[in-house]
């Protein structure tokens, strides 16, 4: 009988089908006293790992995918990155965001200002997992883990926790699920909306200055298939 390294981390098992090029993903945040996990959703969604994750470092979607939950659609001007930096098998980018503070929000984030600024640090583990450091002006960090393994070329099975320095006491995990949920969905509608044949080559599809960890997502993917002999198959070629 076949037999494949398997862990189990963070709550959930991870199984690697040959020998891992890396670690697990490394969120030292969920063995820390002072925070709390919160398991959000593990679900099956119609697009590629690559449309979710560039969709994640992407500064310039949340105004207009996210008007409904925190995106300043009235003022929206990406932020640029203030740092980049990238890894071996992966990146990191930080920056500032500014944004709105909706009902569930003030909630949320024991808040009473109607704006505030989300300070972001997120990083991508490739091929198609990331974290999301989110540190608010008065202390409070919340952290989305988000991973996508590929069932086939269109579709996702997608998981997603979060990591707080708060309590139930404070805020609820019920509310802070509700929030993600709800900017989730948002993210969702338009992911499910792109082609899943996500070309490496940039020549296809037109790039903003927010896209550059995306791009980096693709000169990176690329380098990796052709060190280990392999070449990007698009939808219709047969592989090999
Ligand atoms: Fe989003």
């Amino acid at each position: 009988m076949e037999g494949f390294r398997c862990q189990e981390r963070y709550g959930y098992v991870w199984v690697a089908l040959a020998d891992p090029l890396t670690d697990i993903p490394e969120i030292p945040e969920v063995a820390d006293p002072q925070f709390r996990q919160i398991h959000q959703f593990y679900e099956v969604w119609k697009c590629a790992g690559l449309r979710l994750m560039e969709n994640s470092f992407d500064n310039a979607h949340p105004h207009f995918v996210h008007q409904k939950s925190f995106g300043l659609v009235s003022e929206p001007v990406p932020p640029d990155l203030d740092s980049f930096e990238e890894l071996e098998y992966g990146l990191q980018a930080t920056s500032v965001l500014p944004v709105f503070n909706s009902d569930i929000q003030k909630q949320n984030l024991q808040m009473t200002e109607d704006r505030t600024v989300r300070i972001l640090e997120s990083t991508w583990f490739m091929p198609f997992s990331r974290k999301l450091k989110i540190s608010y002006p008065n202390g409070l960090v919340h952290i989305i883990f988000t991973g996508a393994t590929p069932i086939d070329d269109q579709t996702s099975q997608v998981v997603q926790f979060c990591v707080r320095n708060d309590s139930e006491a404070e805020v609820s995990a019920e509310s802070i699920i509700a929030f993600d949920r709800q900017v989730t969905l948002e993210d969702q509608l338009i992911l499910e909306g792109t082609d899943y044949d996500v070309p490496l080559d940039l020549k296809e599809e037109q790039h903003m200055f927010t896209d550059k960890p995306g791009i980096v997502m693709r000169h990176k993917l690329a380098a990796l298939l052709k060190a280990h002999g392999e070449v990007e198959v698009r939808r219709g070629e047969v592989v090999g």
